[in-house]
C-alpha cells in the first residue's frame, strides 16, 4: 500500500552522496558537530526551568529528574546515533521513518518535528528575549514593554488566550531569529564558527558557576533530598518523573545536529561523535550545575525565571557572577535558535526532495550551497511566532513532539535491525534490543507524565498534518508514485 511504502536505504545512501551545485557544502568537522549539539542543549532548560521544577515537583532530588531524563535521551541519542551514521542525510528521523517504516509515519514525523524545531526556536527566543531585556535594564536601558512583549499571551489558570495589555510586538525576540536565519542563508561553516564562539561563552559560565558555587554550597539545603510527597506530581517519586518531564526541555537540540549530517566532512564517523559527546557533556554539567543551585538556595526559592540569579544572589560575594549568567544566558539561548532553525530548513528541503512538499522548498543557493528558501521561510514564520503569538502556550509541545520523534527513531531501529541486519551500521546501538525498547519505553513514561491537554494538542496538531499530506504529499510523492518527474534542482 502507497501510505506504507518504504523508500529503498541503497537509493538514499546515493542521493546522500550526490556532488554539485544542487547539494549542501560538506565542511563541518567532528568539533563542529559537538559544539552544534551544545549550542543546541544548554538554553532555557537550565537557565530557566530548573528553578521551577525543583520549587515545585521534586526539590533537591530534581537532580534525579536530570538523571531520568538525561537516561532516556542516551537511549534514544545511541538509537539516533546508528541511524545518522548508516544513513547520514538532513531528513534525519523523517528519513530514518522513511527507510522504515513506511511514508505516512515519515510525514507524521516529519510534521512532529516542526513542533521540536520550529515552534522550539520562537520559544526560545522569546526566552532569549526576556534575559536580553532585563540585562538592559541592569545597564540602565529601559525598552518599552509595547515592543519587547506579544499582544497575546497564553493564560495557564483560565487556559485561554488572552491579550497583553500594552504589549504590542517583541521586537527583540523577531530581530535575534531573523539574524540567524540570515547567518545561515549565507552558510554552514559561517554558522558553525559564530555557534563555537557562543558556546565558548555559555560553557565558561556554566563551568564558573559550578566551580564557585560549590565553595559555598549549604549541604543542609539538600536535606530531604527527596522531600515527602505532598500531592500528585509533588514531591517523593512522583514529582521527580513530572520534573523529569520539564527538564526534559534542557536535553533537547542534540538530535539537531543529525539534520547537519549532509554537510559533515566524515559523516559515519563524526554524526554519533556529534551527538553522543554533546549530550554526554550536557548531562554532567546538568547534573553539577543543579546539585549547586539547590545547594546554594532552598529549592522554594528557586520557583523564578532566573533561578541562577537567585540562588547566587545567596553568597554576596560571588554577585560579580550575576551578570556573567547573565550573559551565559542570553550566549546560551541565541545558539539554541540559531541550531534549531538550522535542523527545521533541512527537514523540508528533504521532504521537498522527495516530493512531500513542493519542489521549491528542495532548492540550494547556488553559491552558499544552503537550503535557503526553506531556512528563509522557517526564519520568517518563527519571528512571527515569537513577535506577536503566545508561543508560551506551546513550550510542552516542544518537549512531547520530540518525545515522539524519539520514540519512533528507537523503533525504526528494531524495524531495520529485523528487516536488513545485513547493511553495514559504522556505529551498531549497543544491547539491541534493550536499548531501543527503553528508549521507547522511558520516552512514553515522560509523555505520560505531561499534562492531558498537552497530550490533546499533539494529536490535533497530527491531525492537521494528515490533511495536508492527504492533499498534497499522497499525489506527489516520488516513492509511492514512480512517474513523478526527479528532483532537478531548478
Ligand atoms: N535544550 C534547549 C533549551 O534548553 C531547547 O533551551
Amino acid at each position: 500500500m502507497a501510505l506504507m511504502a518504504t523508500k529503498n536505504i541503497d537509493r538514499i545512501q546515493s542521493e546522500a552522496g550526490e556532488e554539485g551545485q544542487h547539494t549542501l557544502r560538506r565542511t563541518l568537522t567532528a568539533t563542529n558537530l559537538v559544539m552544534l549539539g551544545i549550542g543546541a542543549i544548554i538554553g532555557a532548560g537550565i537557565f530557566v526551568l530548573t528553578g521551577s521544577a525543583a520549587a515545585q515537583y521534586a526539590g533537591p532530588a530534581v537532580v534525579l529528574s536530570f538523571v531520568l531524563a538525561g537516561l532516556g535521551c542516551l537511549f534514544a541519542g545511541l538509537c539516533y546515533a546508528e541511524f545518522a551514521s548508516m544513513i547520514p542525510v538532513a531528513g534525519s528521523a523523517y528519513t530514518y521513518a522513511y527507510a522504515t517504516l513506511g511514508e505516512i509515519i515519515a510525514w507524521i514525523i516529519g510534521w512532529d518535528l516542526i513542533l521540536e524545531y520550529l515552534v522550539g526556536a520562537s520559544t526560545v527566543a522569546v526566552g532569549w528575549a526576556g534575559y536580553f531585556k532585563a540585562f538592559m535594564t541592569k545597564l540602565g536601558i529601559h525598552l518599552p514593554d509595547a515592543l519587547t512583549q506579544a499582544p497575546l499571551v497564553w493564560n495557564t489558570q483560565t487556559e485561554t488566550i488572552q491579550r497583553v495589555p500594552g504589549g504590542v510586538i517583541n521586537i527583540p525576540a523577531m530581530v535575534l531569529t531573523l539574524l540567524m536565519t540570515t547567518l545561515l542563508v549565507i552558510g554552514i561553516k559561517e554558522s558553525a564558527r559564530f555557534n563555537n564562539l557562543i558556546v565558548f561563552v555559555k560553557v565558561t559560565i556554566v563551568f564558573l558557576v559550578i566551580g564557585f558555587g560549590f565553595m559555598f554550597v549549604d549541604t543542609a539545603n539538600w536535606h530531604p533530598f527527596i522531600p515527602p510527597q505532598i500531592g500528585p506530581g509533588q514531591y517523593g517519586w512522583d514529582g521527580i518523573v513530572r520534573a523529569a518531564g520539564v527538564v526534559f526541555f534542557a536535553y533537547i537540540g542534540f538530535d539537531a545536529v543529525s539534520t547537519a549530517a549532509q554537510e559533515a566532512r566524515n559523516p559515519q564517523r563524526d554524526m554519533p561523535i556529534g551527538m553522543l559527546g554533546s549530550l554526554a557533556f550536557c548531562t554532567v554539567l546538568y547534573i553539577l550545575m543543579s546539585l549547586v543551585m539547590t545547594g546554594l538556595a532552598p529549592y522554594k526559592d528557586l520557583n523564578v525565571p532566573h533561578p541562577v540569579d537567585v540562588a547566587l544572589a545567596r553568597v554576596p560575594s560571588l554577585g560579580w557572577l550575576n551578570y556573567l549568567v547573565d550573559i551565559g544566558a542570553i550566549a546560551g539561548l541565541a545558539s539554541v535558535v540559531l541550531v534549531m532553525l538550522m535542523g527545521q530548513p533541512r527537514i523540508f528541503f528533504s521532504m521537498a526532495r522527495d516530493g512531500l512538499l513542493p519542489p521549491v522548498f528542495g532548492k540550494v543557493h547556488p553559491r552558499f550551497r544552503t537550503p535557503y528558501v526553506t531556512t528563509i521561510l522557517t526564519g520568517c514564520l518563527a519571528a512571527v511566532g515569537a513577535g506577536l503569538l503566545p508561543i508560551d502556550l506551546l513550550g510542552e509541545l516542544v518537549s512531547i513532539g520530540t518525545l515522539f520523534a524519539f520514540m519512533v527513531v528507537s523503533a525504526g531501529v528494531l524495524v531495520l535491525r529485523y528487516r536488513r541486519p545485513e547493511l553495514k551500521r559504522p556505529f551498531r546501538t549497543p544491547l539491541v534490543p534493550v536499548v531501543p525498547i527503553l528508549g521507547i519505553l522511558v520516552c512514553g513514561y515522560l509523555v505520560w507524565g505531561l499534562p492531558r491537554a498537552t497530550q490533546e494538542r499533539l494529536v490535533i496538531w497530527l491531525v492537521i498534518g494528515l490533511v495536508i499530506y492527504f492533499l498534497y504529499g499522497r499525489t506527489h510523492s516520488r516513492v509511492s508514485n514512480p512517474g513523478q518527474p526527479a528532483f532537478s534542482g531548478d
